[in-house]
């Protein structure tokens, strides 16, 4: 299945934005990222450094970009040379020259000479940008490389003198997306609430986590999202108290909640959608209770996403919701004020309400204005997930038998707009009936 990717001028844009913001005469390094062995001689699938990608579109390992500014700006990336015997083995490569004409670099070269050319070009250079601590390896190498060029102090050669973190800049272009960057997460989205829909109708009693995780990679991989954005959660009963439960290995019981947090990778952006649903298609009467009340907490606080909204507002909505539906459920006793000010149902919502949500699953850009606090101003382009959850423990004596062992979250992914903002979650069922209704058609 075909769709719209991204186009490869908007990398080059990118990378035109990186050296616009750079200083004058200075030098920038991307690297990407190297396989990881599984086992033995055999790798993990390969994911691409989601930083060196922005700015290049390029999914093969070990590579490096360079930028130069100098009197002009050029981008050169640095490639494995093309090897039919290794070719044969492992698989295509792109090789420079391609990569040069197909990616618009203005330079190409294979990675064997990476070394010259980077000393070459980091004399007499006055910042270097890379982003530092990110990979120890290429850190290193950096450090070996200006070593060397300090070594050429007598031939009148200056190294650069300051050595700058590249990553925040580069994190406040990711976190603002384009158009085409949006119609790749409305499409993810899509595919991946197919998906959901698909695992709701495969799911009953006696059915094995991993085989609804086969499906959801089914119905990603059959929309053309061949991989998902992350370990798939697809946790029965009490697992789904367990936030980050990859086990997958249970029979699913018949009267418990089926909890799956999952979404497909699109041209390596992700979708990150989570559902809760009764595994025989009913609700009880205590699990639509708790139920409504995680939904009416997430559509409150989408419906208040607008330009000018903080994250740290929205947690305050989400917990006064909650805090108040957890009295009327007599979960917990008194005050309501007090409670909130007590942090009472931090103790049941023990995450945070959202992240950003782009090439990575957690996607990068700051938070934060001041303190800790999560006051940044919401701006159009940006996309969060809306995630509010209530996890009873199995042991957890402070609630009565009836509410133990339940994990229930919802998650939709948002966009920020002009006017307001756009769910790009449309089609995963979320409301107790459209859910009864799908799983009992
Ligand atoms: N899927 C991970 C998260 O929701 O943050
Ligand atoms: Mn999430
Ligand atoms: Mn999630």
């Amino acid at each position: 299945m075909k769709h719209t990717l991204m186009p490869v001028g908007e990398f080059a844009a990118r990378r035109a934005k990186v050296l616009a913001q750079m200083q004058d005469n200075s030098i920038a390094f991307f690297s990407a990222n190297s396989e990881v062995t599984r086992s033995n001689d055999t790798e993990y699938l390969f994911c691409q450094d989601k930083g060196f990608y922005y700015l290049t579109g390029f999914n093969e390992p070990d590579a490096v970009l360079m930028l130069v500014k100098s009197d002009s700006c050029h981008s050169v990336l640095f490639c494995l040379a093309k090897d039919p015997l290794a070719e044969v083995w492992h698989g295509r490569r792109v090789g420079a020259e391609n990569a040069q004409k197909d990616y618009q670099f203005d330079q190409a070269f294979e990675l064997a000479q990476l070394e010259d050319i980077a000393i070459e070009h980091l004399a007499n250079k006055c910042a270097v940008y890379y982003c530092r601590g990110h990979q120890k390896a290429f850190d290193t190498q950096l450090m070996h490389w200006l070593a060397q060029v300090k070594g050429q102090s007598r031939q009148g050669i200056k190294a650069p003198q300051s050595l700058i973190d590249v990553q925040p800049l580069l994190n406040e272009l990711r976190l603002i997306k384009s158009s085409a960057e949006i119609d790749i997460m409305r499409q993810v989205n899509q595919i991946s609430g197919k998906a959901h829909q698909r695992a709701m109708k495969k799911t009953h009693g006696g059915v094995f986590e991993y085989q609804i995780e086969a499906e959801l990679l089914h119905e990603f991989a059959r929309h053309g999202a061949r991989h998902a954005a992350y370990n798939s959660i697809v946790a029965g009963g009490e697992n789904a108290t367990i936030l980050h439960y990859t086990d997958n290995c249970d029979p699913l019981a018949d009267g418990e909640l089926l909890l799956i947090d999952a979404g497909g990778e699109l041209a390596g952006y992700a979708a990150d959608i989570t559902r809760t649903f009764p595994i025989n298609g009913r609700f009880t009467e205590q699990q639509k209770a708790l139920y409504q009340l995680v939904l009416d907490a997430q559509e409150q606080c989408i419906n208040a996403i607008k330009p000018g909204q903080t994250l740290a507002k929205l947690n305050e909505l989400c917990i006064e919701i909650l805090t108040q539906g957890l009295i009327d459920l007599g979960i917990l006793n008194g005050q309501l004020t007090e409670l909130i000010a007590d942090g009472a149902c931090k103790k049941y919502f023990i995450h945070g309400l959202g992240h950003w949500l782009g090439l990575d699953v957690h996607d990068v850009g700051d938070y934060q204005v001041e303190n800790r606090k999560q006051l940044r101003a919401f701006e159009p382009g940006m996309v969060l997930t809306i995630e509010p959850g209530l996890y009873f423990a199995k042991d957890d004596l402070d609630v009565e038998e009836q509410w133990r062992g339940i994990g229930i979250r919802i998650e939709d992914n948002v966009l920020v707009t002009d006017q307001g903002h756009e769910n790009l979650t449309t089609n995963a069922p979320k409301s107790i009936q459209e859910i009864e209704q799908l799983m009992n058609k």
